[in-house]
């Protein structure tokens, strides 16, 4: 294959009863109906509560199995449960075995490798990370292994969670530490990938849309598909739009496209719930 065409989608909070969503999944789809990609990836928060119902998982399923594309996933806070980290309060939902093998069920492996126009891509659940489950023992072992054979191809990665805002060294504070993938386990994935040649980190989680470089590696964050969230409750970053990315590969190079979809809607969290905007 001389290319390889990943439309990457993400945050789309799916669920039976927040129709606004399930509208802009609809445009979505859409597009990706008209543009016909070689994959679709759904970077994590696929349902809107995947972690307390599984109706939400099998929702979301159901409305990817209508694409006329293939589809991989990864877990998100949303789907499987949140990460403990050092510096934060405690998640409410913390992941289980149980809630990865709920997802993992319904929507197929929550880790991934393979090979496309001459690049590795690897997908990684990052919201086990910190937790002491086995399977993240298991996880990154399962990465050693999968490093080991990549063979001097360009890599790229993607997880739920940004590596970090803008930098590796960047410190952990209480207030965002749930939004960045947590130490220690950051500072072992940089390690592990510092010995291939890491070009593409692609995530989702924030909500916003962002592209930035650090060190010759391509950060870049998908929007939601859904809903943005209110400047009162979360800082503005990047981008606060709906919409997804379409990334082109070809052997040593790639393009990325920050894309809406024709008729994607800027559902905002407030209007989600009906409620009246902060003043
Ligand atoms: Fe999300
Ligand atoms: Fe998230």
């Amino acid at each position: 294959m001389a290319q390889f065409r990943l439309t990457q989608i993400s945050d789309t909070h799916l669920g039976n009863h927040f129709k606004p969503l399930t509208d802009n999944f609809h445009r979505v789809s859409e597009h990706i109906d008209a543009t016909r990609p070689d994959l679709v990836l759904n970077s994590g928060d696929v349902s809107f509560d995947g972690s307390a119902s599984r109706d939400d998982l099998v929702f979301a399923k159901k409305l990817h199995n209508a694409l006329p594309v293939d589809c991989l996933y990864l877990p998100g806070n949303h789907d499987i449960g949140d990460n403990p980290t050092a510096v934060g309060p405690a998640p409410t939902q913390l992941p289980t075995e149980e809630s990865c093998k709920a997802f993992r069920s319904v929507l197929g492996e929550d880790r991934w490798r393979f090979e496309a126009a001459g690049w590795c891509f690897i997908g990684l659940n990052s919201l086990i990370m910190n937790t002491g489950l086995d399977r993240e023992a298991e996880q990154f072992d399962w990465l050693a292994s999968h490093l080991d054979t990549v063979l001097g191809k360009p890599v790229a990665l993607f997880l739920h969670k940004p590596l970090f805002l803008d930098a590796p060294y960047d410190p952990e504070r209480a207030e965002t530490a749930i939004r960045f993938v947590p130490q220690p386990s950051r500072r072992r994935l940089i390690e592990m990938f510092g010995k291939v040649d890491l070009r593409l980190v692609g995530s989702g989680h924030v909500h916003q849309r962002r592209d930035y470089t650090f060190e010759h590696v391509r950060h870049v964050w998908a929007p939601s598909t859904g809903f943005i969230l209110p400047d009162e409750k979360q800082e503005v970053i990047g981008i606060k739009e709906t919409g997804l990315v379409e990334y082109r590969f070809q052997p040593d190079s790639f393009e990325v496209r920050h894309v809406r979809a024709p008729g994607q809607v800027n559902v905002d969290l407030d209007m989600l719930f009906g409620r009246e905007p902060a003043k």
